[in-house]
């Protein structure tokens, strides 16, 4: 059967597709959307995608007008907010993610942003790299101590948990809010959304981008965020607006933020570019070798599993089952 790969992959990926039998097209680094499309429907049984790879409704209906072979899409991320899922489910198509995998890598990269956000690091290294350090001071590059500061987490699954442990590592106390409420099982304090703005020293967004949750955090919520207080996104950019947070830093009332993710991404808002209490990574949460390599084993186990008639791992559309045993 062919399969569509988005872009090249470390590990084994693609050869253990190509040895399952399967024809393997990988697109380059640098497609366009147009050739993505265009490869997609040329007809293939499986799409292994990328979080940047937009898969909606127009797409689905310009691969069903061409055939009906597309039966998985297997997207290279735990976030899918880049596929309409309900055409998917509606075409029969079972979506799959890849989450646990890069849990501690993306968490890593939070509790980084958060450090260096907190005290003040991209306001040291300009400093540096700039020739203008011209020794040691006592009030110079002030920051904050993390230590009995409160960390509020916006979303409590698996990356949210896991920062909050790294939190509290460094003796921050935690408070959390989760669109589905309490969890049980954790020790933490469940807290209104509005509480949590008012509460957190640093508030981290966990959350998962869709109609409800983009621009959660606007001018109004940021205006109930703590004087003082620190951002981190490493979830998605469009959670966040960001002209409304670069006003926020810009009047202090934001002490720092730190990001990984952009609203229109890969494009920066320009005014955050320029801001010396902005810690701005490219989207690198789960850019490690050995967290890339498992995220493109768990893709390709998705795509082998359905194509060979069994259920993945991870689907994000079970349903399609249900309806395919009707
Ligand atoms: C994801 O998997 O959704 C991450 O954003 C990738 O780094």
């Amino acid at each position: 059967m062919r399969i569509v790969v988005s872009k090249p992959l470390i590990g084994s990926a693609v050869s253990r597709l190509r040895e399952s039998g399967h024809d393997v097209v990988v697109l380059s680094e640098n497609h366009s959307q147009e050739a993505f499309v265009e490869a997609i429907a040329a007809g293939c049984e499986g799409v292994l995608s990328m979080l940047s790879d937009p898969i909606g409704a127009d797409v689905i209906a310009r691969t069903r007008a061409a055939g009906k072979s597309l039966r998985v899409i297997s997207n290279y991320a735990v976030g899918y907010n880049n596929i309409d899922i309900k055409a998917c489910t509606e075409a029969g198509i079972v979506v799959t993610n890849t989450p646990d995998v890069l849990t501690d890598a993306t968490a890593d990269i939070a509790l980084t942003l958060l450090l260096m956000a907190m005290r003040s690091i991209p306001a040291g290294m300009k400093l540096l790299s700039e020739g203008r350090f011209t020794g040691w001071r006592p009030i110079c590059l002030l920051g904050h101590d993390p230590r009995g500061k409160t960390l509020g987490i916006l979303g409590m699954g698996r990356i949210g948990i896991a920062m909050a442990r790294r939190g509290e590592a460094l003796g921050m106390k935690i408070i959390y809010h989760s669109r589905s409420g309490a969890k049980a099982e954790l020790p933490w304090a469940h807290i209104s959304f509005a509480g949590l703005l008012a509460e957190s020293d640093v508030l981290s967004i966990h959350c998962p981008l869709n109609s409800e949750t983009k621009h959660l955090i606007g001018a109004a919520e940021l205006e109930k965020m703590k004087r003082g207080s620190v951002l981190i996104n490493t979830a998605r950019g469009p959670i966040v607006d960001e002209a409304a947070l670069a006003d926020a830093l810009r009047t202090g009332h934001l002490f720092s933020a730190g990001l990984d993710v952009y609203e229109r991404e890969p494009e920066v808002y320009p005014a955050l570019m320029k801001m010396e209490n902005v810690v701005l990574l490219p989207h690198m949460g789960s850019s490690t070798y050995e967290t890339r390599e498992a995220m493109g084993g768990l893709a390709a186990s998705a795509i082998l599993d359905v194509l060979a008639g069994r259920r993945p791992s991870h689907p994000v559309n079970p349903e399609v089952f249900e309806l395919a045993s009707l």
